[in-house]
This record gives structure tokens, sequence and C-alpha cells, in this order.
């Protein structure tokens, strides 16, 4: 099979849904409002967006997709931006003594399944005849390979699951979906409230502001074909290892 070439995004015609509303999402959204004229755009999240959708619900999944669904249709883009990392009771740890078996379960829920079982409850609304991108944000923290500090261990290891996850979607839908993509991506340090408490050190070139994150993250993914569905890349493109 020869390789598809890759669209633009300003040649995407039909529906787009951007779920999860924080920082990045919703430069997600601005950006593809300018960029990507002919897709309609939702936006979804358990607080904030168009449409209320928490992916840690099965009966809100389903609601979402029954509600929703026949208008989102032919969906040719979603981006799920859904990520935990800190909040009530939950903190990344810097050590074995702070792991906590609900913070694991709490991480775990958002950062691995809700991604998957997000691409189960819209698997029925992908188009069989028209290339969809499926994109899922994760981290380089949750790369096993490039762990070279060490601590926050849910996070670390709900992004390495969700990478597993989706990586396994990928090759499942190579054969039942061939003209879905499907990519994780680490968007870079980012100025968002996720990454609020923990980018003093991070020095100013390397912070992204949300709007630049989100225009190099549409690049990234505008540039992927069916043929390298189940990547793993930064912001600039760039393979992260496993
Ligand atoms: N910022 C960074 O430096 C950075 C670095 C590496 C990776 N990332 C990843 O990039 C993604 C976006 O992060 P961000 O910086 O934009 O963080 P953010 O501003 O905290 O946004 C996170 C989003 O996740 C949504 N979310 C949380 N639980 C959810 C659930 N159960 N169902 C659906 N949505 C849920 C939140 O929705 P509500 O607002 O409605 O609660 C929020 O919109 C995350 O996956 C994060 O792990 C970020």
């Amino acid at each position: 099979m020869s390789p598809s070439p890759a669209s633009t995004l300003s040649q995407w015609v039909g529906h787009g849904l951007v779920v999860g509303l924080g920082g990045i999402g919703q430069a997600l959204v601005d950006a593809l409002g300018k960029q990507a004229p002919g897709l309609e755009v939702h936006s979804a999240g358990p607080h904030r967006g168009d449409h209320r959708l928490d992916l840690c619900s099965d009966a809100s999944l389903a609601a979402f997709v029954a509600e929703q669904g026949p208008r989102l249709q032919p969906l040719r883009l979603v981006v799920c931006t859904a990520g935990l990392l800190h909040g009530e009771d939950l903190q990344p740890e810097k050590r074995l003594a702070q792991v906590r078996r609900q913070a694991l379960e709490r991480s775990f829920a958002v950062n691995a399944f809700g991604p998957l079982l997000l691409a189960q409850a819209l698997e029925p609304l992908l188009p069989r005849d028209q290339p969809v991108h499926f994109a899922c944000l994760s981290a380089r923290v949750g790369s096993i390979g490039d762990n070279r500090l060490g601590g926050w261990y849910a996070y670390r290891a709900a992004k390495a699951a969700q990478n597993q996850l989706l990586r396994t979607l990928a090759l499942e839908w190579r054969r039942r979906l061939p003209l879905a993509t499907v990519t994780l991506l680490h968007p870079g340090t980012t100025a968002t409230g996720l990454s609020q408490p923990f980018r003093s050190g991070v020095p100013p070139e390397r912070l992204f502001s949300p709007e630049r994150a989100a225009r190099q993250l549409l690049q990234v993914i505008e540039g992927q074909t069916p043929e390298s569905s189940g990547a793993f890349l930064a912001w600039d493109g760039q393979p992260i290892p496993w």
C-alpha cells in the first residue's frame, strides 16, 4: 500500500471534538476555529465545554453519544486533552511512602482508562470512508525508557498505560478502520493549571503558552497518516521512546 498523503487542516470537512476544556483544550478549540474552517468544532468536559462529558462515568459517555452522536457526523478529528496530575487529595508522589491506592486509581481512571473508553464510545460514529484522527494528550513522563528522575508514580504509570492502551487500539483500528490515525502527543511543558505548581525550574523559553502548544500539536496531528498510526510524538513531531 502506498502511503497516504497528509492533508492540511484547512481541507478537513466535517466535525471535530475536543474533550477537556482546560488550558490546552480551550486553545485547541480556538486554533481549530481559525485553522480548520471546514470543521464544526465541539467541546466537552466534566465542568466546561459545549457538552457535559465525564470520561470516568460510563453513563456520561453513553448519554453524550446518544444525545450528541447524530450531530457529530462525520467526525473527522477527536482530540482528548483530559488529564489529571494534582487536585484535592492528589499530589504527585516524591517517594514510595507517599503512594496511595486511591490516588493511583483516580489517576488511572482519568489518564489511562478515560481516553480508551472515549474511543470505545465514539467508535460507532467514526467514518469508514473518510480519514479520521484520534489524538490523545499523553506526557513525556509516561515514557518508561526516558524515566531518569523517578517520582510521580501515579501520573507516570497512568500515562504509560494510556500509551499502551492507545497503541493497542491503533493496531486494532488498522484492521477495522484503515483510514483512522491514532496519535499520542506530548505537548511540552505548557502554562496551564496542570503544570502551575511544578514549573518554577522551567526556563521561560521552554514553557509554552497554551496557544503555542495548540498550534504545534495541530501541526503534528496534521502530518500524521494511517500508516503512522500508533505513534508517540513530542510537540515538535519527534518520536518519544515508549
Ligand atoms: N500542561 C503541561 O505542561 C502538560 C505537559 C504534559 C502533558 N500534558 C497533558 O496535556 C493534557 C491537557 O493538559 P492541560 O495542561 O490543558 O491541563 P488542564 O488545564 O488541567 O486541563 C485538563 C483537562 O482535563 C479535563 N478532565 C479531567 N478529568 C476529566 C474527566 N473525568 N473527563 C473529561 N475530562 C476531564 C479537565 O476538565 P474540567 O476542566 O472540566 O475539569 C480539564 O479540562 C493532559 O492530558 C495533560 O496530562 C500537559
